[in-house]
């Protein structure tokens, strides 16, 4: 047997199946894309498994990988067994090579063999195999292709030897390899009483994928027979190495001799447990970051968060007080780096996210500890220690369940499990007593009843815009039910993940498409969020029937994912840069994100300039052009305040913010934030201003379109402009002037037009001319003739007939205005002023004034003009 480090392995491995016509396949993340009800990828067929079942048509047939893994929460959890064992991990790698429909049994048999004995040459004595009971073929082929001898080859008649991905999916009876480690480590064949010893390990498994698990229970068979295999390469790692313990191979003696010189501890007896759980939980931390997962109290986070935590738990046995678990990802990349590249990539996020947990949990975990350590201080040998204490540590202390577990048990006492529990109910029993929420108390038990039984829907969409999801509440009329079909009413729909993110934060809800392609197809309309923890998809189901159970694919219309980002992230900038150039006494008065357009309310005492506006809008633009990456991290609420970062007034933060970050180092916005954002500024496009506006006293709203709706704004601005450029015959520069000009020639024009009015009003002369004591008495009315026009009028027929008296009348305006001239050579003889007075005094008026040859009157009655015209005519007689 030749020595080999585990990074030669694994390439040993790859070449090997490579030569052997095998498709080479990346490792997936470590978050199933493909199957909702996985909490983590637990093996290596998992990304392969819609090939499995037909689902899914790839052009190749066979592929080998090296796949991440991690068991730690969900059906195959190795968390409580770490370090106390020589095989268990969180994270592990597994070797597989894999055909769909290619080959089966006697060519995954003779590839595996040849593989162990010709390629590691690991010598044939020492291996031995198991068959499933019923499984002949298996064991005939083994015979055949091995040379093995029956009392080699083991039948079991277990599930250790069918093996399934989980509850649901791809299955098959298998075929396991065991390696002998020598009769000085203790331990029997399987199927033996003492099988779980460390001397026959199982390092290899061929699986003989035949049938699909249902959901229901059945199972029916695979389209073709095909054949995945596991090979754990820590266990390879070390039979290759000739050791007996995983942990003692070449990858975790270099992780463990940095976490010795880190914590100045040498592994030793007393120690090894811990050095170990550091290792195994700096793998499993590091690539879970690295795969877009953040510690939190819910899901797949909070598993980050206990395995971290307990970490550190271990990192605070070995006496050392300072944050020390993210000082080892340096090292952690320099081991894996190169095979999976992703660590490189995201070597700093995982620094950071494991420094600021360690910080956090730093501040609680030696308080914790003595109050654990006062408790059992109490309590003898074989007696149980309180379930809440337990709880205490957990709520007050951050202590997940299996750190105190841990230390408890490691004492010989038990945990009362069962008094945890209690304790959880009643402070989830007192939360639902406090929310306040909707005033819909029917619809807010709903919520409530969903979130204790199936906990927060694990949200996806920081990451991704399409996943799988198993349909966990069905919402009717306010009422549960199990099913729904086609039809045109909304209802509601809640998965236990989703990439759709529900309406928060002044961003609007995502729409898109839940759809299982054989049985349903369900439009999503708007997405809530209830409880801050539920995302309800508020859903027309369009074809089919959906139910209870159901797994689907949740796809987010990403256009409108886009926009809403888009629109989102310059908001961040909108309100950083309006700070900067109108002061720090700005405040948000709150914000509303839709796909269309961004609307952000400050309190400000004065509108925005023009000039302002202009400014800031260009300064928008400025940094997103900057292009630079936005950042988002979980801190605590003081850290991020620490950070600058703008803790708005009225909202409510729980003890973790997520903080976003976005432009250049010295001119960014930092504001704590659960939205949705892009990835670097640049993909926001540009940002338009479209108005200024006051919604109440004090308060200015500003509204702004981004990307593509504010190109279309320029487009129809500018064609707009083109059109009034074309109507009015001239450039587009020219417009203003030419405008100018046209409103001065349109006034101008109106004058005219009004003074031609009046000049043939008054022109077309329908007077009538009367001789009364040889003088001649003229009197006219008219409906239009302005009142600022009637002198003239009377002084013109004045003219016009000389030794005149004019009386004229004008109706304009619904009363009687009077004017009446008199030819000077008259005037001794009458009076102006007294003749007006007797028509007004006709017409309801009160007399007038003027002078002797020229006077002006008037009345509110335009029934007696007639008789005003005869009492003037009267008075000259
Ligand atoms: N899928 C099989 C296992 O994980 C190979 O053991």
């Amino acid at each position: 047997m030749q020595y080999k480090t585990i990074n030669e392995i694994r390439s040993s491995f790859l070449d090997y199946f490579k030569k052997n016509n095998h498709k080479i396949v990346p490792s997936s993340p470590l978050i199933p894309y493909n199957d909702s009800s996985l909490m983590f990828v637990n093996s290596g067929m998992v990304q392969f498994k819609n090939i499995f079942t037909g689902e899914e048509k790839v052009d190749f047939t066979t592929a080998s990988s090296s796949q991440k893994c991690i068991r730690a929460g969900g059906k195959h959890n190795d968390l409580d067994n770490v370090g106390y064992t020589a095989r268990h991990h969180t994270f592990f790698e597994m070797l597989g090579n894999f055909s769909f429909g290619d080959y089966f049994k006697e060519q995954a048999i003779k590839l595996a063999w040849d593989f162990l004995t010709k390629e590691l040459c690991l010598p044939k004595e020492k291996l031995y195999v198991t068959v499933y009971h019923d499984d002949l073929d298996a064991l005939n082929l083994w015979k055949k292709i091995a040379g093995l001898s029956d009392d080699r080859i083991i039948k079991i008649s277990t599930n250790d030897n069918f093996w399934s991905m989980g509850d649901t999916g791809p299955c098959g009876p298998c075929s396991e390899i065991f390696y002998d480690h020598g009769d000085k480590i203790f331990g029997g064949l399987p199927g033996t009483k003492d099988e779980d010893g460390d001397r026959f390990v199982e390092i290899w498994n061929l699986v003989f994928m035949q049938y699909e698990q249902l959901a229901d229970g059945s199972r029916i068979n695979l389209p073709k027979q095909s054949i995945d295999t596991g090979m754990g390469i820590e266990r390879i790692g070390a039979v290759v190495q000739n050791l007996h313990n995983n942990y003692d191979i070449d990858l975790f003696r270099n992780l463990i001799a940095v976490s010795e010189e880190l914590s100045k501890t040498k592994a030793t007896d007393a120690t090894f447990a811990s050095h170990r759980i550091i290792a195994d939980h700096l793998r499993s931390s590091g690539f879970l970051i690295a795969d877009g997962v953040m510690p939190s109290n819910e899901g797949r986070g909070y598993v980050l968060r206990r395995i971290m935590r307990r970490s550190m738990r271990h990192i605070h046995q070995l006496g050392v007080r300072e944050p020390m678990m993210n000082l080892m990802v340096p090292y952690l990349v320099r081991e894996m780096g190169d095979s999976y590249p992703e660590l490189i990539r995201a070597k700093d996020l995982i620094v950071e996210v494991i420094k600021q947990e360690e910080e956090k949990f730093g501040a609680t975990l030696s308080k914790g500890l003595k109050l654990l350590d006062t408790e059992l201080s109490t309590l003898d040998q074989g007696s149980l220690f309180s379930g809440e204490a337990a709880f205490k540590l957990y709520d007050t202390y951050g202590f997940p369940i299996d750190i105190t577990k841990d230390i408890v048990e490691g004492k010989n006492i038990k945990l009362d499990a069962a008094g945890f529990e209690s304790c959880m109910q009643k402070q989830k029993e007192m939360a639902r007593k406090s929310w306040v929420g909707s005033g819909e108390k029917i619809v807010d038990e709903i919520w409530f009843d969903i979130y204790n039984s199936h906990g927060a829907t694990e949200f996806l969409g920081y990451t991704k815009t399409k996943a799988t999801g198993n349909i966990i509440a069905i919402i009717e009329d306010g009422k549960n039910v199990t099913k729904a079909s086609a039809s045109d009413k909304e209802i509601i729909i809640i998965t236990n993940q989703t990439p759709f993110y529900g309406e928060s934060g002044g961003q609007m809800g995502d729409i898109g498409i839940i759809t299982n392609d054989k049985d349903f197809t369900i439009k999503v309309t708007d997405t809530k969020k209830y409880l801050g923890k539920l995302h309800a998809h508020v859903v027309v189901v369009e074809k089919g029937s959906v139910q209870i159970g159901s797994s689907a694919n949740l796809i987010v219309d990403q256009k409108h994912r886009n926009e809403l980002r888009s629109n989102h992230s310059a908001t961040h900038i909108l309100h950083y840069v309006m700070r900067k150039h109108l002061g720090a006494h700005i405040t948000q008065k709150g914000s509303l994100v839709s796909s269309e357009r961004l609307r952000f309310d400050i309190a400000s005492p004065k509108a925005v300039t023009k000039e302002e506006l202009l400014l800031i809008e260009r300064e928008v633009n400025d940094i997103i052009r900057t292009n630079t990456l936005v950042d988002t991290t979980i801190m605590s609420v003081d850290q991020a305040i620490q950070k600058g970062a703008m803790a708005l007034f009225g909202e409510k933060y729980s003890e973790e913010v997520r903080v976003v970050s976005m432009g250049p180092q010295d001119d960014h916005s930092v504001e704590l934030c659960g939205g949705t954002h892009v990835n670097a500024t640049g993909d926001i496009g540009c940002f338009k201003i479209i108005s200024e506006s006051a919604i109440s006293s004090g308060v200015r709203r500003i509204e702004a379109v981004t990307g593509n709706n504010a190109i279309l704004l320029f487009q129809q601005q500018h064609g707009l402009l083109e059109e009034i450029a074309s109507s009015l015959k001239s450039s587009r520069s020219d417009i203003t002037s030419k405008i100018q000009v046209l409103i001065k020639d349109k006034k101008d024009l109106e004058k005219n037009v009004t003074n031609l009015k009046q000049a043939i009003l008054i022109s077309s002369d329908t007077s009538l001319v009367e001789k009364i004591n040889q003088i001649n008495f003229i009197s006219d009315v008219s409906s239009e003739i302005e009142v600022k026009d009637m002198r003239k009028w009377a002084e013109d027929l004045n003219k016009k007939h000389g030794d005149a008296i004019v009386i004229v009348v004008s109706t304009i305006g619904g009363k009687s205005s009077i004017v009446v001239s008199i030819s000077d050579n008259l005037v001794d003889k009458f009076n102006a002023v007294e003749l007006v007075k007797i028509a007004s005094l006709k017409l309801g008026g009160a007399g007038g004034g003027g002078k002797p040859n020229l006077a002006q009157g008037g009345g509110s009655d335009i029934t007696h003009i007639q008789d005003a015209i005869i009492a003037v005519k009267n008075a000259i007689r």
